[in-house]
């Protein structure tokens, strides 16, 4: 695993785009798996920047969102489908047709989550894989306890997750209880995953995803087993695993 301490968000977030555009630039046709969450605004705003001085072009690229909350139309404010289409899609040539979300929607939500699956297998798989992580060490919204063995699912939220979402809602009531999600299985099929991480909230589980032990507890543990993994983070989110011993890149 490589690991790149950055100075603040701001390098976090340039480091993190520039990973993303030298896969877009080595292979133009690339699968990109998307996440959303405060962690990659600040990347997804460099990546338009760099779009919208000629400098990089998606227009070959497709994309696979890693989720979606179950019960939120796309156009909903705080659907995942419109945090993409505000935060990047939208600033970006892109092809609309080429972005994958998976549909809140569905009337069938076990077949949308088998379609996805089947999808990504169509694409070819995904080459890099964007992933933020949660205070419990969830990804995407695989929470602790979770099976490793699944691929895309519906999900049921834990209370904490619930608490640390409700900042986007108007109350706690309205955060949505399930989400239609990849699986750890679907995410460790990706070619490589490049994780990002920012502020000293998150510290504590870094460290315990990535000097800890391998354990469905910590669901992001699990990319200690993956060959080609990235974490870049600030020094504040990756001060614990500094003093656990973590050996940085620069
Ligand atoms: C988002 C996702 C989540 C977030 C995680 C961290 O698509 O799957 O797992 O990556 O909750 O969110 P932030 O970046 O807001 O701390």
């Amino acid at each position: 695993m490589r690991i790149y301490a950055c100075a603040d968000y701001r390098a976090m977030s340039r480091r993190a785009a520039s990973l993303i555009a030298a896969q877009v630039l080595l292979k133009p046709d690339c699968v990109l798996g998307l996440a959303t969450g405060s962690t990659p605004v600040g990347l997804y705003r460099q990546l338009a920047e760099w779009h919208q001085q000629g400098d990089l072009s998606f227009a070959g690229v497709r994309s696979v969102n890693l989720d979606e909350y179950l019960g939120l139309a796309p156009d909903h404010e705080q659907s995942y489908r419109r945090f993409m289409q505000v935060n990047l899609f939208d600033h970006i040539d892109i092809r609309p047709e080429h972005t994958h979300v998976l549909n809140g929607l569905a009337p069938d939500p076990q077949a949308e989550c088998a379609a996805y699956d089947q999808l990504i297998r169509e694409l070819g798989g995904v080459d890099l894989q964007l992933l933020g992580m949660g205070h419990n060490g969830h990804i995407a919204f695989n929470e602790p306890g979770d099976d490793f063995g699944l691929e895309t699912h519906v999900v049921r939220l834990s209370e904490r997750t619930i608490d640390a979402n409700q900042r986007f809602f108007a109350s706690r009531d309205e955060v949505p209880r399930q989400a239609l999600s990849m699986g750890i299985k679907s995410i460790l099929h990706a070619r490589r995953i490049l994780v990002v991480v920012s502020g000293a909230d998150k510290a504590e589980a870094v460290r315990r995803a990535f000097a800890g032990p391998v354990t469905d507890q910590v669901p992001a543990s699990v990319l200690q087993l993956h060959p080609d993994v990235t974490l870049v983070g600030d020094e504040a989110a990756l001060s614990e695993l500094k003093e656990a011993g973590g050996s940085l890149c620069g």
